[in-house]
């Protein structure tokens, strides 16, 4: 079958579809049919069934003859060391965690923040955390303590699992002090913490609250894997709203597990004893689903990079890691790749590397430019995939599904819906628009198996941030268009999001920050275009009247403080100060205009603007600082 009759499989049968997905997954009760929508617009799948994601990530695995097969293999080019994890001893290893974390009273339901860098142990602490049904919820390492403790205090865990440090190309990032600092910060404790003590930093303990990670597993037995139910959730992973609160998305057992294998397949083109490398950090979804979950429950074998994609040592790294582990589906950010370009444009370093396994290269997370599809198609002669999803979809939304059939790639576009997505383009009223217009981008629902059903402990929020704009749909919070031909065009964001490397970051989150600094009286941020990391974040602050210090500290202050609240991630290092911003006469920022100036599009005075001045003070800033660019 070609990707239209598999589409038109879907849409004949929904459940019929997903029933026969979920074959492919070992329950230890089948579900009785696919979709409960009796409390719709919550929707739920597989509810009635039981399962276990550890059970089908790993120990079936064993049970079927892989018990010797890497199931992970640690690259780290930053500590010199290369290391395989069995599936016999990753089944081992996650059966003394999860025993451990049982014996300490973590039960089903609880939820377990783990906050680690890109080493195994993460993995295996996810996966302990499913064994039992615990509920994990893992925070990227580049993100500050105040960060870690909104965290903690919305999914109140039982326990926390850490390491003592990450490495960064050029420093140590020091996670238990900022675990132990977050703790204090947070008004929910955790009753304990496990913490995986790294040679390069070995972290002092907190008597009574903190454990070691071999010590806390020692003599305990080993956990079985616990049957839940479909509809339980098996992770919580926070993501950028418009408010620095973040959106916790809930996965649910079922559905992430039905997904997720037919994924691997049928978009990776990945089955059992592939090799696959998903290029991310376990800190965000592409982590969650393709260096852990997808390609575990698929039975292959993944890789952990620790490293980035130039300077550990070379822009030759990822070619290498390719070469060496037989990698034959590849997936990164288009950022990864445009640094790799910058410095081997040519590509010389790949041409050092034998690179025959590879057979595709998917990109996500950002809109993937044409300069950088044509390059890596250019000297990497395989398929370049660019595939369109989010945090809350936890897989493609739009991909070209060479699995199934390679279907004409356009360059620009992540290709078609893939079956469950019922995607429409809709203008303000909610109406679809004709092929070619512009709108915002909604998916009919239901939404398929393995998206989010909702928000932790935030129903309305839920409902409010993706339901109520357009009834009857999923608003992705993302604008494009279709062609003629089906395709997608994903062009920009609705709401105040931006994505710097990849990264998703809330330009509200960072207002909020930057009003907290006192002699902030008033602030915007952007996000500019950016060379190399697709956007920047920019800062415009005003200060309190009578404020006579000097710009250069105050921004310098402003700038500091966003790294110490949010993180080095937010990369926040461009502000300036302005007597006044923008508005319109209603008092709204006009924070759409700003991005044109700045990055030297063609731009119209907004109809609706108080006082058109004050968009020359603003051009004149941003030509202080540069922008726009050359
Ligand atoms: N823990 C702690 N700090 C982290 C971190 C982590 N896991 N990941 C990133 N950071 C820090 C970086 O050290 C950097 O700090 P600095 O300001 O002191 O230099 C800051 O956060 C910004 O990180 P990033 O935007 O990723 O830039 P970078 O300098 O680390 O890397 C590139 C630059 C060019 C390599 C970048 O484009 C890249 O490829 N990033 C990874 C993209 C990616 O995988 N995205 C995931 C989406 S699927
Ligand atoms: P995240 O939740 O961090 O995965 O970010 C999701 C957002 O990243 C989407 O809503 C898009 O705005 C953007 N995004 C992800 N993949 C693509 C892509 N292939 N093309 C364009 N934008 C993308």
């Amino acid at each position: 079958m070609g990707y239209k009759e598999v589409y038109s499989a879907w849409q004949a049968d929904p459940d019929k579809f997903w029933m026969d997905a979920a074959e492919k997954i070992d329950w230890d009760t089948k579900p009785s049919k696919a979709l409960f929508d009796g409390n719709a617009p919550f929707y739920e799948w597989f509810s009635d069934g039981l399962v276990n994601t550890c059970w089908n990530a790993v120990d079936r695995h064993v049970e079927e003859g892989r018990g010797d097969q890497i199931a992970i293999m640690h690259e780290s080019p930053i500590t010199h060391s290369t290391k395989g994890i069995t599936y016999k001893e990753l089944q081992t290893r996650v059966a003394s965690l999860a025993g451990a974390l049982k014996m300490r009273g973590v039960e089903k339901g609880d939820r377990v923040i783990i906050y680690m860098p890109m080493i195994p142990e993460a993995l295996e602490a996810m996966l302990a955390c499913s064994r039992i049904g615990a509920i994990h919820s893992v925070v990227f390492g580049g993100f500050a303590a105040h960060e870690l403790a909104v965290r903690i205090d919305d999914c109140t865990p039982k326990a926390i699992i850490a390491a003592s440090c990450g490495l960064e190309p050029n420093r140590v990032v020091h996670y238990k002090p900022l675990l132990d600092e977050a703790i204090e910060l947070a008004e929910h404790k955790p009753e304990f913490c496990v913490i995986f003590q790294r040679e390069q930093e070995v972290a002092k303990l907190i008597e009574g609250r903190d454990f070691s990670w071999h010590g806390f597993q020692y003599g305990v037995k080993p956990a079985e894997c616990v049957p839940v139910e479909g509809n339980h959730p098996a992770y919580i992973l926070y993501t950028s709203g418009t408010t620095g609160q973040p959106k916790g998305v809930v996965r649910h057992t079922g559905g992430h597990l039905v997904a997720l294998q037919w994924t691997m397949k049928n978009i990776y083109n990945i089955e059992a004893g592939d090799r696959f490398w998903a290029a991310s950090d376990v800190g965000w979804v592409v982590g969650h689903s393709y260096i852990c979950y997808g390609p575990l429950i698929a039975g292959a074998t993944t890789v952990v990079f620790e490293g980035k994609p130039i300077g550990t040592p070379h822009p030759g790294v990822f070619w290498r890691v390719i070469q060496n582990n037989r990698i034959k589906s590849f997936f990164t950010a288009p950022t990864a790749l445009r640094a790799i370009k910058r410095e081997d444009p040519n590509g010389e370093w790949i041409k050092r590397y034998a690179l025959h396994d590879l057979q595709a290269l998917f990109l996500a997370g950002e809109r993937a430019d044409p300069d950088t599809v044509e390059w890596a198609q250019k000297h990497l002669g395989v398929p370049v995939v660019d595939h369109w999803w989010q945090t809350e979809t936890g897989w493609a939304i739009a991909a070209n599904p060479i699995g199934i059939e390679e279907l004409p790639t356009k360059i620009g576009s992540p290709s078609v819906p893939m079956p469950g997505y019922d995607v429409q383009v809709l203008d303000e009223g909610g109406h679809p628009v004709e092929a070619g217009t512009l709108g915002a981008i909604a998916i009919k629902l239901p939404l398929p198996p393995g998206t989010l059903p909702t928000l932790w402990n935030a129903e309305d929020r839920f409902k409010k941030s993706y339901l109520e704009h357009f009834p009857g749909y999923y608003e992705t919070g993302d604008a494009g268009y279709k062609d003629e031909d089906g395709y997608l065009y994903i062009m920009a964001r609705t709401d105040d999001v931006i994505n710097v490397a990849g990264h998703r970051l809330s330009t509200g989150g960072m207002e909020e920050v930057l009003a907290g600094h006192p002699d902030v009286a008033e602030c915007a941020v952007i996000g500019v275009a950016d060379e190399l990391k697709g956007q920047a974040p920019m800062g415009f602050l005003c200060l309190n009247a009578g404020c006579n210090r000097p710009h250069a500290e105050i921004v310098k202050e402003c700038v500091a403080r966003v790294r110490d609240q949010i993180g080095p991630v937010a990369a926040f290092k461009l502000a300036t100060v302005v007597d006044r911003l923008p508005k319109t006469r209603s008092g709204k920022i006009l924070r759409g205009t700003m991005v044109k100036i700045a990055d030297g599009q063609d731009w119209k005075m907004p109809a609706t603007i108080d006082d058109p001045a004050i968009l020359d003070e603003i051009t004149e800033a941003l030509k202080g600082l540069g922008y726009p660019r050359s």
